[in-house]
């Protein structure tokens, strides 16, 4: 059981806290994991009382959760919940919440304070926060989770940090990127460095590239404002797909605690070689989806057609990049990231693609191209690893086929607990082990900068793709050599 703790959620009714850290309470509360004692605040600009929340809360998780919906976790949920109506840009209404969490004595002592609002409103909450004695308490602790973006470029990331750290120290941040929260992502380290097997051959000897994908179906939906002019490279690529390059491309930490390994993925990060301008183009490729045709065949918008999108927005929605790491290991093995809205499906996978054998035994038979050895680890929609390997076919022939070796994993539904479920834990417990330290961040606004300034200045025109597909064949003049192709899910 954890310490008890009163969760302060700032943006309580906005995206993340509907999509993500509602549903993770509840699955928190199912796995009674929360102290009894322990209460969730939530800060937002209507005039609701417990009960008006509570109601939202209720259809909402009814809505999301459907079937597996359980009254009995529901109502205890609830009953944790408590409303306090304010405005983000009114001093008094920080004063009435720090006069609030003073005095209430249903409010436990130890304070999460939780950044669910867009980055500009970070720096005012934080001053407010500390100017009413609520970053360093009297009695109990006060940690504050800051979500991604981090910052809009490597400057703003720097002035945003030196912001916080006026009013925080580094032990009180929780940088999350919920992609370190997901089972899989976990997984990369139990898998990599609890299985001797795997160490001999993960280096540039043996792997022949490394491809970082995360494909979504759905498009941005309603969230233009939050969407247009950040687009793929910032909301994904620099970082959740960073942060999974890391993991795959580390060497082994002295120890799993936060510190050990913190550095370890700094090292990744400052060995990745530097895009120079002249090498945007043939490193990095950004598009927009125009209009297409869903799975079912039905007509999909256009990106600049979605509500709120201007109808010149240069916004990408698909972006891909190829980096190389500059260190022993992996010297001139290229690591090919991608991610896209409104592709043919939704699918987060890393696959390694091993080189095939010195010496082509089999070339003068019919196995004529024998195909590559493949290490796949599917994040989402279901967890799975899989190695592909080749064998004889059965019968008189000498030819080949693929078997795929799985782990058991793979045959299990997908997954509903996503990732802030354990981040959530993990900040109560005060670990800092999936959370970023501001260098992982500053390093990685560093590898994407030079692409983001050479985009910004090219904004009368960018490539399109159909909404439904896999995205801009153009992409493809990524990769090195003709036999590699991206690898569209498992
Ligand atoms: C968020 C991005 O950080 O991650 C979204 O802002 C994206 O644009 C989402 O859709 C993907 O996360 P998940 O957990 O749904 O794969």
């Amino acid at each position: 059981m954890q310490e008890s703790c009163t969760l302060l959620i700032f943006g309580v009714t906005g995206n993340l806290a509907t999509h993500k850290l509602l549903p993770a309470l509840y699955h928190i509360e199912a796995a009674k994991r929360l102290d009894p004692a322990s209460r969730v605040l939530g800060f937002g600009r209507r005039d609701w009382s417990d009960e008006d929340w509570r109601a939202q809360v209720r259809s909402l998780l009814s809505e999301r959760l459907a079937s597996r919906l359980d009254d009995s976790v529901l109502e205890r949920l609830l009953e944790r919940l408590h409303f306090f109506s304010g405005d983000l840009e009114q001093a008094d209404d920080f004063r009435r919440l720090a006069e609030r969490l003073r005095t209430d004595e249903t409010l436990p002592g130890n304070l999460m304070s939780y950044l669910a609002v867009a980055p500009t409103h970070y720096a005012t909450i934080v001053d407010q926060l500390s100017t009413n004695g609520l970053s360093a308490l009297e009695s109990g602790w006060s940690r504050l989770v800051v979500e991604k973006p981090f910052g809009f470029d490597l400057e703003s990331a720097n002035i945003l940090d030196q912001r916080l750290r006026r009013c925080f120290s580094e032990d009180q941040i929780y940088r999350i990127d919920h992609y370190l929260g997901k089972s899989t992502v976990q997984n990369i380290l139990v898998f990599r460095f609890a299985n001797l097997m795997l160490e001999p051959l993960w280096n540039r000897n043996y792997i022949d590239h490394v491809q970082i994908s995360h494909a979504e179906a759905q498009g941005i939906g309603a969230r233009a404002g939050f969407y247009d002019g950040i687009g793929a490279m910032r909301d994904m690529i620099q970082s959740h797909l960073l942060q999974m390059l890391t993991l795959v491309a580390m060497e082994p930490p002295p120890s799993l605690d936060a510190e050990a390994l913190r550095d370890e993925k700094v090292k990744v990060l400052r060995s990745i070689r530097p895009i120079a301008r002249e090498a945007v183009h043939a490193q990095a490729f950004r598009a927009q989806y125009a209009a297409g045709r869903g799975a079912d065949n039905a007509k999909l918008a256009g990106y600049r057609d979605e509500s709120g999108v201007g109808s010149n927005s240069t916004t990408e929605t698909y972006a891909a990049l190829k980096l190389y790491i500059d260190n022993w290991r992996w010297r001139n093995v290229p690591f090919y990231l991608r991610t896209g809205k409104r592709l043919s499906q939704t699918n987060s996978l890393i696959a390694i693609r091993l080189k095939h054998p010195p010496q082509q035994l089999f070339q003068s038979t019919a196995i004529e191209q024998l195909k590559p050895n493949w290490i796949l680890l599917n994040l989402q929609p279901n967890e799975c690893m899989r190695i592909e390997i080749q064998v004889k076919q059965p019968g008189l022939e000498l030819l080949a086929q693929t078997e795929q070796l799985d782990a058991s994993s793979c045959a299990l539904p997908t997954e509903h607990i996503d990732a802030y479920e354990a981040l959530i834990l993990d900040v109560i417990a005060g670990d800092h082990t999936h959370f970023l330290r501001y260098d992982e961040v500053n390093w990685a606004w560093q590898v994407v900068d030079p692409i983001l300034k050479l985009w910004a200045t090219e904004r009368d025109f960018i490539s399109t793709y159909p909404a439904g597909s896999w995205g801009p064949t153009e992409a493809d003049r990524l990769f090195d050599r003709d036999d590699q192709q991206w690898r569209n899910g498992m």
